[in-house]
């Protein structure tokens, strides 16, 4: 049997801290809102998709003890590309100093989930790939209104990154995955070109809970686990209430989430890598630990995935 496991790490995000106050002070909102509501009270603004994958990359690799040139595959997650053409994965790849092939994924703020099970997929399947960089980088203040207080206030930037290495004899490390969307549901989530981001945040907020219920269950179901077995959720970052009515559902207690959105805001693709990240930093990892991926996002799609830690 041939796999692959996690070997590196890292995350960037801008310097500058967006609080709760900041946005009190100019539109018609308070902190006590945006906290009841969503579990927001900082974010941060600033830099480039390219400028922030490349600083993620880069500490991911240095985690893994590679030289960049290791990398054959970098997929890049992201709904904010520095340009319309190339893919913003060029301009990372040649910052990087990468090998091999790279490409930009969109599946909006499931992007990650998408991007991991791809990477592992690729990896596994005998091409040539050996060691995939898969970054998730999003600067969605770019896109968002910043007076309109139903979407200034949630979403914000970042990036976080993994290194997937491939051996032989290693168990895999997706163990079951589900990705999905209903492109039928595109007019509560979209941007036009050059526009703002417009949403109907109740709809998605319900929308969002039955899709991650449903998919997770669907990959216990394949992987033959039980909730029990989940040593930690790992959820997209959007709004503590929306990870909470899943969790919920899900019966997964609050000590097995990974929780950053209160310092970081919603931040699409980099959110769970952000989040995993965190928990890793924290030792709440063990080696063979099963970790559940869940995102969804505009599309709209989901995804989850069962990953193993380390092993
Ligand atoms: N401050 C104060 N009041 C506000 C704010 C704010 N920042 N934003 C909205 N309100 C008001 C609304 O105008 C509304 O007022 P009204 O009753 O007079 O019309 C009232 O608060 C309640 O609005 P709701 O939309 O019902 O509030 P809700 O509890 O649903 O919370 C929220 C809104 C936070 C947007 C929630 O619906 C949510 O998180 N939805 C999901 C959003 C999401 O996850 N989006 C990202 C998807 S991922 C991707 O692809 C980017």
């Amino acid at each position: 049997m041939s796999g692959s496991s996690i070997t590196g790490w890292g995350s960037a995000l801008p310097e500058k801290v967006v609080t709760n106050a900041d946005f009190e002070s100019r539109l018609d909102t308070s902190d006590s809102w945006i906290v009841e509501r969503t579990g927001i009270r900082e974010r941060r603004f600033g830099g480039t998709t390219s400028g922030l994958a490349v600083d993620a990359g880069a500490a991911a690799i240095e985690r893994a003890g590679l030289e960049p040139s290791a990398i054959d595959l970098l997929v890049l997650s992201t709904t904010t590309p520095d340009m319309t053409v190339p893919a913003t994965s060029s301009t990372v790849h040649a910052q990087l100093g990468c090998s091999g092939a790279a490409f930009d994924l969109n599946a909006a703020c499931a992007g990650y989930v998408y991007a991991v099970v791809a990477a592992d997929a690729m990896l596994s399947a005998g091409i040539g790939f050996t060691k995939a960089l898969v970054i998730g980088s999003d600067t969605l203040s770019a896109i968002t209104d910043m007076e309109d207080r139903g979407t200034a206030v949630l979403f914000a930037d970042g990036a976080g990154a993994v290194v997937l290495e491939h051996r032989e004899e290693a168990s895999p490390l997706v163990l079951a995955s589900d990705l999905g969307l209903d492109g039928s549901l595109l007019s509560i989530l979209y941007a036009e070109h050059g526009g703002y981001m417009k949403m109907e945040g109740r709809e998605v907020f319900r929308r969002a809970v039955r899709a991650c219920v449903d998919s997770a269950f669907k990959v216990l179901r394949q992987a033959g686990l039980t909730v029990e077995e989940i040593a930690l959720f790992v959820p997209h970052q959007a709004n503590l209430r929306i990870v909470e009515a899943v969790a919920q559902r899900l019966s997964i207690p609050p000590e097995r989430w990974a929780i950053v959105l209160d310092t970081t805001g919603n931040t699409s693709s980099a959110s769970i890598p952000l989040a995993l990240i965190d928990a890793v930093e924290h030792d709440r990892l063990s080696s063979g630990d099963i970790v559940l991926l869940s995102g969804f996002g505009a599309g709209m799609t989901w995804g989850s995935a069962l990953v193993r830690w380390g092993a």
